[in-house]
């Protein structure tokens, strides 16, 4: 048996549909993410942050008609953008459920809120309250465990988007040593497909479903819209991937 888990990540939409961001229209590239979403059939919906640019309730509201052909429990965090009462006041019936500690599968799943209300440019904080939370499930629970954040907790290797991550990054990464079931972690926020090994952790970063950050030399296929597939598997171990939409 395997748990397949899909993670749509900062769709950045808007009141008005039609509204571009650097560009593209990102209730269109939504649209093109959620096809592929529906061909590669997940069990579960994450979704990781920056949903609304600017955290309109229209915003959401089209979130969740676009999400509704995948009829899949659907689980949520915030991002820097968002507005966290207006998000989870329009995330309070199906599919959205509001557990945040998620136990399939053999596996845990722990999704984590790294906004700072008092960010200034984005930057994301793991407050004490949420490493008390992550402390009580990693210590009742030893199974293995994806963690689940919007901000990078690891370097990006890229100045600008270093300053944005959470900041404070080193604290939670030496305290994960503390547990060994932590397996790998899942961020949104860069708007690139990212992989790193740290400690023995894989740390995995997912596109957006509309506009990329792009590295020098980056191919014209990073440029697209994605997201990413999960395969949780019952002996502890996993598959991940990154699925883009491409243009037609
Ligand atoms: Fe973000």
């Amino acid at each position: 048996m395997v748990l397949k888990i899909a993670q749509i990540t900062d769709t950045h939409l808007f009141a008005d549909r039609k509204t571009a961001m650097r560009g593209l229209v990102t209730w269109d590239s939504l649209g093109t993410v959620v096809a592929e979403v529906q061909a590669w059939n997940p069990d579960i919906l994450l979704l990781t942050g920056d949903l609304a640019h600017r955290g309109e309730p229209q915003a959401y509201q089209h979130l969740i008609e676009r999400i509704a052909p995948l009829h899949l429990p659907t689980y949520y965090i915030p991002g820097n953008h968002d507005e966290l009462d207006i998000l989870n006041q329009q995330f309070q019936n199906s599919p959205f459920l509001g557990d945040k500690v998620l136990q399939r599968q053999g596996w845990q799943v722990l999704l984590l809120d790294s906004t700072l209300a008092t960010a200034q440019s984005g930057e994301g904080y793991l407050s004490e309250a949420q490493l008390e939370a992550l402390e009580q499930s990693l210590t009742a629970c030893s199974k293995p465990t994806v963690l689940v954040l919007h901000h990078h907790p690891v370097p990006m290797g890229i100045d600008w988007l270093d300053t944005i991550g959470v900041q404070n990054n080193q604290a939670f990464l030496d305290y994960l040593t503390r547990f060994p079931q932590v397996k790998l972690v899942l961020f949104g926020h860069v708007h690139l497909e990212f992989e790193e090994q740290y400690q023995g952790i894989q740390f995995y970063g997912t596109p957006s479903t509309c506009k990329q950050v792009l590295r020098d030399g980056a191919s014209e296929q990073e440029a697209y819209p994605g997201f990413r597939g999960l395969r949780l598997f019952e002996d502890g171990t996993y598959q991940t991937e990154v699925i883009r939409s491409y243009p037609r």
